[in-house]
This record gives structure tokens, sequence and C-alpha cells, in this order.
């Protein structure tokens, strides 16, 4: 069923979004833009036994942009790196109480960008090698509904 409006919780992340700003010298570093509307993310984390100690964003985006990287910074903080790997855009916008259709698109930006970051560090440490880096944000994919 489609929503119109954007829930309690989205405004509440936007009036108020957690974990904002940037972090020297990050562990690991992920920037993505969205092919929809060219806004862009960026996560910054630290890790600290295979655990995201810490985690910050900033963003060129609009509101719900704002909002879904609030929400994904409190949903990796702590986690292990595989569990942070596992969020998706769908688990965000579900957290979030849906967005309204036309701007699920927006929640590509946060899920994106904490993987980017992820993986920078795994590549850093030489977990993964730089080619296994999938590209992001392709709007659509993983045959996820936007909500028609
Ligand atoms: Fe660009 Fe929302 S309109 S991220």
């Amino acid at each position: 069923m489609a929503q119109v409006g954007y829930s309690k919780k989205v405004m509440e992340h936007f009036m108020n979004p957690k974990n904002v700003g940037v972090i020297d010298s990050p562990d690991g570093y992920g920037k993505v833009g969205n092919p929809v509307c060219g806004d862009l993310m960026e996560i910054f984390i630290k890790v600290k036994e295979d655990k995201v100690e810490d985690i910050k964003f900033r963003t060129f985006g609009c509101g719900s942009a704002i909002a879904v990287s609030s929400m994904v910074t409190e949903m990796a903080m702590g986690k292990s790196l595989e569990e942070a790997m596992k969020i998706t855009r769908k688990d965000v916008a579900d957290e979030l109480d849906g967005l309204p259709p036309q701007k699920m698109h927006c929640s590509n930006l946060g899920a994106d960008a904490l993987h980017a970051a992820i993986e920078d560090y795994w590549v850093k440490i030489g977990k993964i090698k730089p080619e296994d880096v999938k590209p992001k944000s392709h709007e659509g994919e993983e045959g996820e509904s936007c909500g028609t």
C-alpha cells in the first residue's frame, strides 16, 4: 500500500539527526551519489575488534536522505562489520516506518555509503581486493519495490 507523507520517525530523524559530522582519519570511508537526483552521501567509520565503534555521516541530500543516514548510522553503531554489511536499503526504510514512494530512492544512499565505508576498510586491511567492490547506487536493483 503506497504511503503518503512522512512518518513520525522520518520527521524525528530529519529534525534531530544522529551522528552528523566527520571522523578524522576514519578506518573506512564511503561516498556514494544517487543516480536519481545527484545527491551525495559520505559515511565515516571507526572500527574496533571488527565492530563499528563510531560512525558519522555527512550528506548533500534531501530531508529523507538525512533521516535515512541518521537511521543507518544508529542501526550500524556497535554492530559487527558483517552484520552492518547486511543492512539493506529496505531495512532502513522499514525502520523509519517507510518513506513516500517518490522518496524511496533516497533510501539508497544510506546503506550504500555504509557498505562502501566497510568495503573501504576491508580493502585497506586486505580482506577484499579493490576489484571485489561492487558499484553502488543502482536504482531498483535487488528487485526492491519503490512502492508502486
Ligand atoms: Fe536526493 Fe532525496 S532527493 S536523496
